[in-house]
């Protein structure tokens, strides 16, 4: 038997759900300064964690004005260094090649793979706001021709099967389920293309979602996979690991700074430093070939 729902005409574009609807006017909703403020920087506005060895000598700075714009810049050049790292990843790209940015946020990642490449970049957000932004962003820097932004879902993108030789997702992984999330990356890229996620996962090894784990859900409401579920959803998608890097220590330097940066807290960093100190909590590369 077939149903036809009534309200099938009404169905949101993007296909979204209730949940994703939330996820939407969170980010619509969002202007934290620790986004805004490093990202008028040079324009490359990121929403994702920084890593590598902090230069803690901002904290000594006497002038107020003076400590808080070095703070500023030492926290986005963490940050950039995160981006870069996953930039790094995506395999030998030429400007005539095409990459897919899921859940791309304000657009920093986009951009920084058309400035290292030269090539093509689709971004997808659930958030409108985000994606008019990022738009305007591209424009400005007149790369508009090759890097668009789309408000779109990126469980079902309707972008066209095996058109891509990259695809990521920074930071974005928590927010969806990782088979359909896989399943659409495995659709777009072409055979031999390259899928990075640098990604916050609970720890098998600790057991079960630790209570910092849990805030961090209720913070961002959001839903931290396990370790072992992106590796057992990349074998069902044809996504095979060929590189993973355990990048947690390597973001403590950025947490314990941010911390100190009164004009940028947000009130999760502590909350961040103990899952990642007391083993519950790990940040994680990984780079797959998708076969
Ligand atoms: C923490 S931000 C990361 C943004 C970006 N990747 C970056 O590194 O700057 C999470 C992003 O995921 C997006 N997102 C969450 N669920 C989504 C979905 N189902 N489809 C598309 N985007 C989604 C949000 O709109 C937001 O832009």
């Amino acid at each position: 038997m077939t149903t036809v729902h009534a309200d099938t005409a009404r169905i949101p574009v993007p296909t979204q759900s209730t949940y994703q609807t939330r996820v939407a006017d969170y980010w619509n909703a969002e202007e934290n300064p620790v986004n805004l403020e490093l990202g008028k920087i040079d324009d490359l506005y990121h929403h994702h964690y920084g890593i590598g060895d902090a230069d803690r000598t901002v904290l000594d700075e006497p002038d107020p004005g003076r400590r808080r714009e070095r703070l500023t810049g030492e926290l986005h050049r963490l940050e950039e260094a995160q981006a870069q790292l996953l930039a790094s990843h995506l395999g030998q790209l030429s400007p005539a090649d095409r990459v897919f940015d899921a859940g791309c946020g304000r657009g920093g990642g986009s951009v920084v793979a058309n400035l290292r490449y030269g090539c093509h970049a689709d971004g997808v957000t659930i958030s409108a706001k985000q994606a008019d932004f990022a738009n305007q962003q591209a424009r400005k820097r007149g790369i508009d021709d090759k890097v668009s932004y789309h408000h779109r879902n990126m469980l079902d993108t309707g972008f066209t099967s095996g058109a891509y030789a990259a695809s990521w997702n920074n930071e974005s992984t928590m927010y969806v389920e990782l088979d359909l999330l896989f399943a659409e990356h495995a659709r777009l890229l072409r055979r031999g293309g390259r899928y990075v996620t640098i990604t916050g996962c609970y720890n098998d090894t600790y057991g079960r979602a630790s209570r910092e784990v849990s805030l961090i859900n209720a913070h961002y409401i959001c839903d931290i996979h396990p370790r072992s579920a992106y590796f057992r959803a990349m074998a069902r998608n044809r996504l095979v690991p060929t590189h993973v890097q355990d990048l947690t220590q390597a973001a403590l330097p950025y947490w314990e700074l941010r911390k100190e940066a009164d004009h940028l807290v947000t009130g999760i960093e502590d909350t961040f430093l103990t899952a990642y100190r007391n083993g519950s909590f790990q940040y994680l590369l990984i780079v797959a070939d998708r076969v």
